[in-house]
């Protein structure tokens, strides 16, 4: 079914300054949802009662609530590959047998987790986690957030395929005190299976007689990852219904689980679980991934916004916007409908950003003074992640609140060249700390968060089709088979690595 935008198109808005005008601290408490740690404030978003109201109009009509039942019952919800999408069956929301599966691939991890730790594979240094995609962007941004100063077993995670990430990932550390993560949904990630190759012959040469009893498979496909030379014991399986940009919570997770200890794990799992129930129990109004998506239809299909900016106010959560970019473009940039038709309205905005205070001295020009209308999510922990001198958090948060309170205020001088014009939207999560718990029930929120978008949008969110074509083309260039290629292409491999036919 197609969304049905119509009640947007309907009338002229209020700007922030009028939104605000009349009983701001009650529109305050009104669009604040705290949950999990987290405080969303979405007061500095357009949204009003009459927006909200047309947007749980909508969610009726689209069936918002028979989807997320569906979701979390784990019936099938990718229609175009039959399955169901069981990540918060992890975290112990789905059918009985999702749950109790998940329990028993958990169980499994568990162990093994505890055997390397009591010293099976000798004295463990370091893990070399190899995957790409959702089999790399999770576990990397767990650990860049977690795993500071944890001085448990280093965690470098390889995903390009470029030999310059490799040899950077092995550069100063010992083969026989390292183990390799081989993660891979499928197993047959042509970028991953390389990289594996690579850091075998790294192995050999560095005297690990049997490198493959060094890796260990985090798969949903074990026959594929045994053919390929690992022994099953050290396979860590997970569901075929769990999707790989929503994997980290499966075995994916492996290096996390390792590196900062089962418990931590488990707080993990236990912060996206609070998010899950509160997904599924609370009123629209005051369901903060609903809201959030209510928010971002608005920008995107009344606003044309085609873009949204995500600016982590901790360097802990650098990585966050390229873990959302995966999550939020992968699954909702469609063209057509979850029944195949076309769509004749925009679905997802690219998601980009950064961290602040950087981005401000690099690209917040344009989010104050462009022509193009990029809505801004704010991220900020009331904790700081160092010891260093307080002075240092106020700055990071005092900057972080100023730049969502300028872009809504804006400034009008005589000048037309120093002017602002204002009424420009952002939403502020603010966490109490960057701990497993928080952040897992953060990863949640935006996984939530993305599917309602999904259902108003009418798209199916759990495959990724688009990302095929483009795959066998490379295979067809690597296998020689130039002949269906245009012009430009053939003169740059020809250019680049000589005539294929020569
Ligand atoms: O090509 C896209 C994709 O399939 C992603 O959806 C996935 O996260 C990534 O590749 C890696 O896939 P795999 O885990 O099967 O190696």
């Amino acid at each position: 079914m197609r969304g049905n935008w119509q009640f947007l198109k309907a009338q002229a808005r209020p700007t922030l300054q009028q939104l605000f005008a009349d009983d701001a601290k009650a529109r305050v408490a009104a669009l604040t949802i705290e949950q999990a740690g987290i405080r969303f404030d979405l007061s500095k978003t357009h949204l009003d009662d009459t927006l909200i109201d047309g947007f749980v109009q909508q969610a009726g009509a689209m069936d918002l609530a028979g989807q997320r039942q569906k979701l979390l019952g784990g019936e099938v919800i990718n229609p175009t590959e039959g399955r169901a999408a069981e990540h918060t069956a992890e975290r112990g929301t789905g059918s009985p047998e999702a749950v109790e599966l998940a329990r028993q691939f958990h169980a499994r991890m568990r162990a093994l987790v505890e055997v390397i730790e009591a010293g099976a594979f000798g004295k463990i240094e370091t893990l070399i986690h190899i995957g790409i995609g959702g089999s790399a962007l999770g576990p990397k941004l767990l650990m860049d957030a977690l795993g500071r100063n944890t001085g448990g077993i280093e965690v470098r995670v390889v995903s390009n395929v470029d030999g310059a990430a490799m040899a950077e990932a092995i550069k100063g550390i010992d083969p026989r005190t390292t183990l390799l993560a081989a993660a891979s949904k499928t197993f047959t990630t042509a970028e991953t299976l390389l990289n594996l190759e690579s850091a075998m012959q790294w192995m050999r040469a560095g005297g690990v007689d049997d490198p493959h009893g060094r890796v260990i498979a985090l798969t949903a496909n074990p026959d594929k990852a045994v053919e390929w030379g690992v022994d099953e014991t050290r396979i860590l399986p997970f569901s075929e219904s769990v999707g790989g940009r929503y994997s980290l919570w499966s075995s994916i997770g492996f290096p996390a689980a390792l590196g900062l200890g089962w418990a931590g794990y488990e707080e993990m799992l236990e912060g996206a679980g609070a998010m899950d129930r509160h997904f599924a129990h609370a009123d629209w109004r005051a369901n903060a991934p609903v809201m959030a998506a209510f928010a971002d239809l608005y920008y995107t299909q009344a606003r044309s916004a085609q873009t949204r900016a995500v600016f982590a106010y901790d360097e802990r959560l650098r990585l966050l916007p390229s873990y959302l970019q995966q999550l939020e473009m992968e699954s909702n940039g469609k063209s057509v409908t979850a029944e195949g038709e076309a769509v004749d309205y925009p679905t997802s905005p690219i998601t980009w950003g950064g961290v602040g205070t950087d981005g401000q001295h690099a690209v917040f020009q344009l989010l104050h003074q462009g022509t193009v209308l990029v809505p801004v999510e704010f991220i900020a922990a009331r904790e700081p992640g160092h010891d260093l001198d307080d002075a240092h958090h106020e700055a990071l948060l005092a900057n972080c609140f100023a730049q969502g309170a300028a872009l809504m205020a804006g400034k009008q001088t005589d000048d037309p060249a120093r002017s602002y014009a204002g009424d420009r939207p952002s939403t502020t999560l603010l966490i109490d700390d960057v701990t497993p718990a928080i952040l897992g029930a953060l990863i949640a929120f935006y996984e939530h968060r993305t599917f309602v978008n999904a259902v108003l949008l009418g798209i199916n969110p759990f495959d990724q089709f688009g990302v095929e074509l483009g795959k066998d083309m490379a295979r067809a260039i690597e296998e020689g088979g130039m002949d269906d290629f245009d012009a430009s292409t053939k003169a740059l491999m020809e250019a680049a690595l000589g005539d294929p036919a020569q």
